[in-house]
């Protein structure tokens, strides 16, 4: 039997051109299910969780996130699910297009899943809070592309593997609370921004390579450090004399970035871990009568200290339960987006506040992957859900350069979120004024300041033109510079789904500035309003100004411009920057014109953003031959 069988064996791997037939290792859909399948059937879980065989895996099995076109699993998140025992092996290694796997915060033990090696394309794992024990293995060169690698709080003992240094691609380290022991290999990962070895039984020093991270990433271990003096009966070694020379130094900024990092990751895990909580409460009490609304029991200042983590810890009990049901966490994702995470990996994520919106917190949000989101949160909602999804829908299928793309959203009972990407050039408010002083403002070219506005020009043209929308809330901290250097509007399509967070502070009379004066009292915007915030945007670009600094109540802009250029003292009217710059004159006078045309009393009057987009255009046109 043997020879034929290995003929026509042979024949028809040539003909699929695949080893699926032989090897464990699966390559379809079919194949990712039945090794979820094997998993879970040979591990304890609990009944609440269990894959229906029968319904679409991408679609709806718990946990499990596909790639863009559900033709692979590519990420599995089974956090705090109540899984007890010995991952059963060849079961999750089979899913070779795996790149995200989160086991953490369960009842799983044995050592090290060494079949985890096999899953190449690997670039986050999660087995922290477990019961794994033992040491690891000794050579990870598999992991080539693992960027997170967390294996805290589990029972790992031996030493940390030299093997490590070939995870060149790592930025997240975390080997905390487990029983590691002997000297810290020197690790040349260029590239890692968080370590993580505290709690460990580690001794000698800590390696050239790691000083850069603090004394916090190392402590509740037996490392001599440099302040420590040296054990004195033992001479010191080569390695030691070397590491006295250079010491171990940590810059008190460095001390205090770390610290600002960890609060701002622990406020933000928080803060989400309560979103959910309560969500999950409101969905509980759906078919109970009406009690008081969650949403008012949620602390008003979302980052006040003292008040979430009391709050949470009043919560602490609920949230492992919480996260076995995960319906909440089905974030929606629109075409286009190559994201694949779900609110858990945002608990993981890194995160700090961007700033307080008109309608909300933003904040910037570094996933396991180490891609970088940027999410709003929506407060004071004052459509249906079934509105709000369709606005949703309709803003996410909006795709245009200059229009920043809403690549997920998020919408529970209470809880409204929408991820888009991060600019990381920042807003022009950044750009033009700085932020917390001057931090991140640049010296902004006439050439860069028109294309930023006739990227924001054409981003509004399109929406008003091909969307039928408009804005609604035009202001300099809500347009970015894309990759292009033109500008793009953010914030699409929400002016109509929230009411502006209530604030008498100064950024919210600045907001108001941007409000063509026939909508302050109905808060109605049109195409026209949108024209006269353009107007608004044009002169701050012009001026470099928000508003007249040197005066108690801030004059409008506009009045402003216009009493300048009745005095004909133009050249006061424009930023330094652009005065500088040789030639250009009639040019700013032409978009100094355009912006008071913009801004312009009465609606009817002032120009379409199509035809604003002409001008610009033109006044670019012109630069380039005269150059
Ligand atoms: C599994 O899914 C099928 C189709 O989606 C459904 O008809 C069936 O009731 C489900 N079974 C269980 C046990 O939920
Ligand atoms: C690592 O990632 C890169 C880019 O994401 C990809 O091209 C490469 O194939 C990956 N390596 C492995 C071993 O999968
Ligand atoms: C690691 O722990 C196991 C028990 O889990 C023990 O048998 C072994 O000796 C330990 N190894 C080291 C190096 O401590
Ligand atoms: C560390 O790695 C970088 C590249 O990742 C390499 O250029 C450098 O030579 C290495 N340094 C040492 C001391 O091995
Ligand atoms: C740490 O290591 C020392 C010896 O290096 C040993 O005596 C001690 O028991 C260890 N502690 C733990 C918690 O493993
Ligand atoms: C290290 O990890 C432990 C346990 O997960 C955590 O409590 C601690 O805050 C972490 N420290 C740093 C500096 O990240």
């Amino acid at each position: 039997m043997s020879k034929r069988f290995s003929i026509f064996y042979s024949l028809l791997l040539i003909f699929f051109g695949s080893s699926a037939l032989f090897s464990p290792v699966t390559s379809d859909l079919a194949g990712d299910r039945q090794a979820l399948l094997d998993f879970l059937n040979n591990i304890i879980h609990p009944p609440s969780l269990a894959w229906n065989a029968s319904s679409p895996v991408c679609a709806t099995w718990l946990g499990v996130t596909c790639d863009g076109d559900g033709t692979r699993v590519t990420g599995l998140h089974l956090p705090g699910t109540s899984l007890l025992g010995v991952i059963p092996p060849g079961t999750i290694s089979r899913l070779s297009e795996l790149q995200i796997l989160s086991l953490r915060s369960n009842g799983l033990q044995g050592p090290f899943p060494i079949d985890f090696l096999q899953l190449k394309k690997l670039k986050a794992i999660s087995l922290s809070g477990n019961r794994f024990s033992g040491p690891l293995p000794t050579d990870f060169a598999t992991w080539s592309n693992l960027t997170v690698l967390d294996l805290s709080v589990n029972r790992f003992n031996g030493s940390i593997p030299a093997g490590f240094a070939s995870l060149t691609g790592l930025v997240s380290l975390s080997l905390a609370q487990n029983s590691f022991s002997g000297e810290i290999p020197d690790l040349n990962l260029s590239g890692l921004r968080r370590l993580n070895l505290t709690n460990n039984n580690l001794t000698g020093l800590i390696p050239r390579s790691l000083e850069r991270f603090g004394i916090s990433s190392f402590s509740g271990n037996n490392l001599i450090y440099d302040t420590a003096p040296p054990p004195v009966d033992s001479p010191p070694t080569e390695k030691e004399k070397e590491k006295k020379k250079h010491g171990i130094y940590i810059s008190e900024p460095a001390i205090l970035g770390i610290a600002i990092s960890v609060c701002f990751l622990i406020f933000f895990v928080i803060a989400v871990l309560i979103i959910i909580c309560y969500v999950k409460r409101q969905r509980r009490k759906e078919t109970e009568p009406a009690k008081l609304k969650p949403a008012e029991k949620i602390p008003q200042k979302l980052l006040n200290e003292k008040e979430v983590s009391k709050v949470a810890k009043e919560k602490n009990i609920n949230i492992e339960e919480m996260e076995e049901k995960s319906e909440i966490n089905r974030v929606m994702f629109f075409e286009g987006s190559n994201l694949a995470f779900n609110l858990e990996d945002l608990l993981i994520a890194s995160a700090e506040t961007l700033g307080k919106g008109t309608f909300g917190m933003t904040y910037k949000a570094i996933l396991e992957d180490s891609k970088i989101i940027t999410v709003k949160r929506l407060k004071d909602v004052v459509v249906s859900r079934k509105d709000f999804k369709h606005q949703m829908e309709i803003v996410g299928n909006i795709r245009h350069d200059n229009v920043a793309p809403l690549r997920a959203y998020v919408c529970s009972k209470e809880e409204k979120l929408m991820v888009y990407d991060y600019y990381p050039r920042g807003s022009l408010s950044v750009l033009l004024h700085g932020k917390n002083g001057d931090e991140g403002k640049i010296p902004l070219k006439w050439e860069t300041r028109l294309r930023f506005m006739i990227g924001v020009a054409k981003g509004l043209a399109h929406i008003h033109i091909e969307h039928k929308l408009s804005h609604g809330n035009i202001k300099s901290s809500n347009v970015f510079m894309n990759s292009e250097e033109y500008g793009c509007i953010s914030e699409t399509g929400l002016a109509v789904l929230a009411n502006p967070v209530r604030r008498v502070d100064s950024s919210a009379r600045q907001a108001l500035r941007y409000h063509a004066p026939e909508t302050i009292d109905t808060r109605r915007s049109t195409p026209e309003s949108d024209v006269y915030g353009f107007g608004i945007l044009l002169l701050e670009t012009l001026t470099g100004k928000s508003r007249m600094d040197n005066q108690e109540e801030p004059t409008d802009l506009v009045v402003w411009v216009n009493k300048v250029l009745v005095h004909q003292w133009t050249g006061e009217v424009f930023d330094l920057e652009l005065v500088k710059t040789p030639n250009i004159e009639a040019k700013l006078l032409q978009m100094l014109n355009l912006g008071l045309d913009c801004t312009n009393r009465v609606p009817a009057k002032r120009p379409e953003m199509l035809k604003v987009v002409e001008t610009l255009e033109e006044i670019e046109r012109d630069q380039l031959l005269n150059h």
